[in-house]
């Protein structure tokens, strides 16, 4: 029995194989709407995939992005003008990190937060509908694209018009995504179920062992959150409208999305419901760990039994206050192992001889690298999965967006321990860094999620190229598509039919009721008679 199942498996292997690998016969055109920052490294390797196997792509950017350039000869770029600049970009980025840094929201400012957030998030819409704006009124630019014969459009919803411009060219769209707050996108457009009694609402750091209060806690943080971020909606649905030259609304147009592929999987994720077009391929982005540098290496290699500790904050935030960077290099520099810190800001005076900072470090390789002992890191989605795949157990300093979120995970799953940031004390640095090192359960939970990770059986990377290629060959993948998409809301919850049953329900008690009565009032009068 045993064998009869891996030999099919094996078969199914070879056969999924086959397909991701050997299958495209004829190559598309991709034309990708990115969005900034980690959200572009993570899409940017499926764009690689999708050259590497003989498709066209193309990525349609502003000439304000901070991070999107036009780099390496084989990523084709087409460039359009906004009317503001990469100041405005990078301005808001640090709004956003400073609001989470100055503002984590307790019980009490969780309003004061969600209000703050919300203003920002109001910025981020308008500078997206300059972006979309520069697109979509550009007949020039529009016609080029649609003589160019594109077959799919790549988005992210975290930044609206990819569907539009989608839908503009008659052809289906994909999208890849981290999250949206309280799922909002996933749960509204895509129709994904999330039951709030097990399922905590993103930006929440609930896990999915919920107590009584933490589920209200829960519950509020989804609609508190559907109300702020849907309150920049309107806006979207009369532009939406107004381009496509009938009424529709922003969800309805996202609601179109063939493919959702959700940057997590199970290692990651607590399990929940979902749609069979939504893939999870988080971790595509991971590989094996390449060799270092030379001088790097050496480094490394010095660090002798005790190995090294890896530590980077992110792409986002290059620069510490002098207070904090003293703080972290002290507490790094009575560590025995050796540390190899990512870090561009001014180097700070308690920096140890154990240290050495970079502008840049190859965190994957390092990672990988059999010496690695413990991960510091800022909690993003990108450095947590390369932690993952290589079993490394992580010190977690959340700034902003889900990475609180993210470490709450790991932290449940037994791989991390998590350091407030604006609380942040060298010595409470040290012990959850020996922590992590000593206690021999954070790298067992380590290496067993690294063990489900890379027990799949179509790698993230195949899985996310092989939906794309099938909704070229295709031309969408409807028959993947819930009809609850159909209904309105009190249809969706069957509140239609409820309403009707307790209606009838109602009525035969009426009845019931009524009858009794006459009954009684009847039998009553009889024995009245018979007594007279
Ligand atoms: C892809 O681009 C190359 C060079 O720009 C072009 O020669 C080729 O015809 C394109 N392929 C498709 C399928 O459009
Ligand atoms: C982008 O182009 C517009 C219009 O040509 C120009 O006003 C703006 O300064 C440009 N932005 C950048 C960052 O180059
Ligand atoms: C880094 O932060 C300091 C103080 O917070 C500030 O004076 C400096 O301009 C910043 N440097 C960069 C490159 O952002
Ligand atoms: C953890 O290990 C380090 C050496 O790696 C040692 O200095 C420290 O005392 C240990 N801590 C505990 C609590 O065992
Ligand atoms: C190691 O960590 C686990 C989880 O935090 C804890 O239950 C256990 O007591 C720790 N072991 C030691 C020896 O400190």
């Amino acid at each position: 029995m045993a064998t009869k199942a891996t030999s099919s498996q094996k078969y199914l292997q070879l056969l999924l194989l086959q397909v991701t690998l050997l299958g495209p016969v004829s190559c598309g055109k991709v034309l990708v709407w990115p969005t900034e920052g980690s959200h572009w490294l993570n899409v940017k390797i499926i764009i690689q995939e999708l050259i590497h196997r003989g498709h066209n792509v193309t990525i349609l950017v502003s000439n304000a992005s901070l991070f999107i350039k036009p780099a390496e000869a084989t990523e084709k770029f087409e460039v359009y003008n906004v009317p503001f600049e990469t100041d405005t970009v990078e301005n808001l980025i640090r709004h956003t990190v400073a609001l989470w840094l100055d503002n984590r929201p307790t019980t009490l400012t969780f309003w004061q937060f969600y209000k703050e957030l919300g203003k920002l998030s109001k910025h981020w819409n308008q500078m997206n509908r300059l972006m979309c704006d520069a697109v979509v009124t550009n007949q020039e630019l529009m016609a080029h694209l649609q003589e160019s014969g594109y077959d799919l459009v790549l988005s992210d919803p975290v930044t609206p018009c990819g569907e539009l411009v989608a839908l503009k060219l008659a052809i289906p769209f994909i999208y890849s995504l981290r999250f949206s707050p309280a799922f909002t996108l996933e749960r509204h457009c895509g129709k994904i179920p999330t039951p709030p009694s097990y399922t905590p609402a993103a930006l929440s750091e609930l896990t999915d062992s919920m107590s009584f209060s933490q589920r209200i806690k829960n519950i509020l943080s989804y609609h508190l959150q559907d109300y702020v971020f849907q309150s920049y909606w309107g806006e979207w649905d009369v532009y939406y409208s107004k381009v496509l030259g009938r009424t529709t609304t922003l969800c309805e147009t996202m609601g179109k999305a063939e493919i959702w592929l959700i940057r997590t999987y199970w290692d990651f994720e607590f399990p929940r419901p979902f749609l069979p077009n939504f893939e999870f391929v988080g971790g595509l982005h991971c590989q094996p760990a390449k060799p270092l540098p030379k001088e790097m290496e050496e480094f490394v290699q010095s660090s002798g039994e005790h190995g090294i500790v890896v530590f980077s904050l992110g792409s986002m935030v290059n620069n510490l206050t002098d207070e904090k960077s003293n703080i972290i290099a002290r507490a790094l520099s009575q560590l025995p192992q050796k540390v190899l810190w990512r870090y561009k800001g001014k180097k700070p005076e308690a920096l140890g001889s154990n240290t050495r900072i970079y502008d840049w470090i190859p965190q994957n390789d390092l990672l990988g690298h059999p010496l690695a002992k413990a991960f510091l890191t800022h909690g993003g989605t990108n450095g947590i999965y390369e932690a993952i795949y290589h079993g490394i157990p992580m010190v977690g300093i959340p700034m902003f967006a889900d990475q609180h979120d993210n470490i709450a995970h790991m932290r449940a799953k037994g791989a991390a321990v998590e350091l407030d940031f604006n609380r942040l004390t060298t010595q409470d640095l040290v012990n959850a860094l020996n922590t992590v090192i000593n206690n021999s359960t954070y790298k067992e939970n380590a290496l067993r999620l690294s063990k489900i990770h890379h027990d799949q059986p179509i790698k993230p990377l195949d899985r996310a190229v092989f939906w794309v290629e099938f909704v070229m060959r295709h031309k969408g993948a409807k028959h993947l598509r819930p009809a609850a998409h159909h209904l309105t809301w009190y249809q969706y919850h069957c509140l239609d039919v409820l309403a009707f049953l307790l209606t009838c329900a109602a009525i035969a008690v009426f009845i019931l009721v009524k009858c009794c009565l006459f009954c009684c009032r009847r039998c009553g009068r009889i024995a009245k008679r018979k007594k007279d």
